[in-house]
């Protein structure tokens, strides 16, 4: 099969859109929350509806932590406890965005 310009450009599309989706998955860098004693309260009321692992397959696919929740309690804890933030921290509401869950 001769491998015409069309087909070129198709590749190169290809290509391109891999080399986007690497260049972004790979931001996601950023550390996740320690699952801790300390980060338990978090975890416990992003988690507190879960479903049962028996539960069935909908409702477990449609399942959201409560991230909005928990994320009333990453400030407050962290200003008492003296945690830094490092000097370009970005924007700072919404930390669950940026600092995943561990599970
Ligand atoms: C009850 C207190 C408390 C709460 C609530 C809390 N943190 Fe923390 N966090 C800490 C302390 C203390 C540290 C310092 C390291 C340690 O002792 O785990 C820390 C460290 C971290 C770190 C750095 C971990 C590392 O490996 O360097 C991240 C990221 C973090 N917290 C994110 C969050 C986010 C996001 C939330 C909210 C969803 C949150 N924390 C809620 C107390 C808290
Ligand atoms: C827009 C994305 C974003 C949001 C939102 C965000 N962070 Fe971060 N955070 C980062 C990045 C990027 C870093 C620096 C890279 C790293 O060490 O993870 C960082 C670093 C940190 C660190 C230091 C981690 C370490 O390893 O030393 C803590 C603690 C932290 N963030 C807490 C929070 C808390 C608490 C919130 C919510 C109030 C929050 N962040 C919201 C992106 C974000």
């Amino acid at each position: 099969m001769r491998i015409e310009r069309r087909d070129w450009i198709f590749i190169a599309v290809v290509v391109i859109v891999l080399v986007v989706f690497i260049g972004i998955s790979g931001k996601e860098k950023t550390t996740p929350v320690p699952n801790d004693q300390m980060h338990r309260i978090v975890y416990e009321t992003a988690f507190r509806n879960a479903p049962a692992p028996d539960a069935p397959i909908f409702k477990r696919a449609f399942y959201k932590p409560d991230k909005k929740g928990a994320e009333a309690y990453c400030e407050p804890c962290h200003k008492e406890k003296g945690v830094q933030f490092p000097a370009n921290h970005p924007s700072k509401n919404r930390c669950l965005f940026c600092h995943k869950l561990k599970r």
